[in-house]
């Protein structure tokens, strides 16, 4: 039987590095922009390039609801069709229902997480932020979210 583990670190939102603390911070103001009428569950991402550059989305919906998009998809899709070289270092999300957000943690979707997996850089893991009010997990890679990704 093989055994595949994954290492996160579970942080304080005060313990956060500068550079951590602002990419949730870009998130926390991209979940204002949410769209969410039908679930009323806001999300916000914000992803960092190697050239500094940050992106936001936050969740949009349809009233035919697969026409909508998630938070990390609506930035993933805006950094990567604008990456001039550079390569995703890190991604920050927050979630909740509601004007504050959720205490624990939010997680990327599976879908998002295996674009994540795609634009991810071969030798560059992402630091992938999942943040809540009350604590943050740090994890490094997609793989750590989707160990088993689909890929041709
Ligand atoms: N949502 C995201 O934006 N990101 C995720 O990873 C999961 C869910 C959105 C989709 C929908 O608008 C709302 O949250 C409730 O599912």
């Amino acid at each position: 039987m093989a055994t595949i583990s994954i290492s996160y670190d579970c942080l304080t939102p005060e313990s956060l590095s500068p550079p951590d603390s602002e990419l949730i911070a870009r998130a926390l103001e991209a979940r204002t922009n949410a769209y969410a009428p039908y679930s009323h569950f806001r999300v916000g991402c914000a992803v960092r390039l190697s050239d500094g550059r940050i992106f936001c989305g936050s969740n949009q919906e349809n009233n035919a609801y697969p026409s909508g998009l998630c938070a990390e998809r609506v930035a993933l899709f805006a950094a990567h069709n604008d990456l001039r070289g550079a390569w995703i270092t890190d991604i920050a999300l927050v979630g909740g229902a509601g004007t504050d957000i959720d205490e624990e943690p939010v997680f990327p979707c599976g879908a998002c997480a295996q674009v994540l997996l795609e634009f991810e850089s071969p030798e560059h893991a992402v630091n992938i932020l999942c943040a809540g009010s009350n604590r943050v997990l740090k994890l490094t890679g997609a793989t750590s979210l989707l160990p088993f990704g689909f890929g041709k």
